[in-house]
């Protein structure tokens, strides 16, 4: 027979199904007013998403348009820092919501860095509360009015790239980081078969740090490979680790490096595929 305590445990549990339900559907009626909304991915670590998903936010927000920017590094949250917001506090707003920091116009940036306690606190979480996590950043900030929100995500495809598919049903699609060796091929095919198994689309792939070091022409052959866009090539420069460790947007500071000029390339390919342009 079913006890009390089984009974009341039974309807706790059904209660809070109830919430997230109502938190998913508030989260996908409030992104689905955001025209555009890309995930930055790659089958590794290091390939330089975060620099790739830092200057490209900054470089729509210069040509005008509204920009939220989400690290949804959990483990490894680099955004901050590359924009020089990292002791940036969060304050919340009359209406309870938490507002998001701006490190320059029309870009709106969020991460769990700047709700931590501590700077170098380590986040020890599991798959549960790292969802629960990335639900509140999206439904408890007050994003305003964006015309793109770009989601930064952690090496690999794990829980939070989970998470975010499954939050924003509406995304535009997976854009994919790789760097230009013939090895690099086999992390696009992570990310490409993980954005398919998801069912989400794929907006294209950037090579990053081509040159000398590590060649060139692995992005697009990725490209070619698995019949995607195939979005630019930035080239390896050592100013760009600087402005990252300096927190200033590498795309403003350097603005007429060949660097930058790829970047802007990216940005008006990504515009093309997205039908802006
Ligand atoms: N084109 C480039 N030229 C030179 N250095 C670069 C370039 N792109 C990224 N870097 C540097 O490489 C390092 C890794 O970049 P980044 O943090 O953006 O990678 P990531 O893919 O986000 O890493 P993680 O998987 O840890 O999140 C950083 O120090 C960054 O400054
Ligand atoms: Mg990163």
């Amino acid at each position: 027979m079913v006890t009390q305590e089984e009974i009341k445990k039974g309807e706790e549990i059904r209660k809070r199904l109830l919430q997230t339900k109502e938190v998913e559907k508030r989260i996908a009626e409030k992104m689905s007013k955001i025209k555009h909304k890309l995930m930055v991915l790659s089958g590794k670590g290091g390939v330089g998403k975060t620099t790739v998903a830092v200057n490209l936010a900054v470089t729509l927000a210069l040509k005008g348009h509204k920009v939220g920017l989400l690290d949804a590094d959990i483990h490894g949250p680099n955004v901050p820092k590359m924009l020089g917001v990292q002791h940036a506090k969060l304050e919340v707003n009359e209406k309870n919501m938490i507002v998001p920091i701006e490190p320059i116009k029309n870009l709106k940036v969020i991460s769990i860095q700047m709700a931590l306690p501590q700077d170098d606190l380590p986040v020890i979480w599991r798959g549960p509360l790292k969802h629960k996590a990335i639900q509140q950043l999206l439904d408890e900030v007050e994003w305003g009015d964006l015309d793109f929100f770009i989601v930064d995500m952690p090496p690999g495809t794990g829980d939070e790239s989970l998470s975010v598919a499954q939050l924003i049903p509406d995304l535009d699609g997976v854009l994919i980081v790789v760097t230009p060796q013939e090895v690099a091929l086999l992390d696009a095919t992570k990310a490409i078969n993980f954005s398919r198994q998801l069912q989400k689309n794929v907006v294209g792939i950037v090579e990053n740090m081509s040159g000398e070091i590590f060649g060139h022409g692995g992005g697009k052959k990725a490209a070619e490979r698995y019949n995607v866009a195939y979005l630019g090539s930035i080239p390896m420069d050592a100013k760009i680790v600087r402005c990252g460790d300096e927190g200033e947007p590498f795309v403003m500071k350097y603005s007429d490096s060949e660097a930058a000029k790829a970047f802007e390339e990216v940005v008006n390919n990504l515009l093309k595929v997205l039908g802006e342009k």
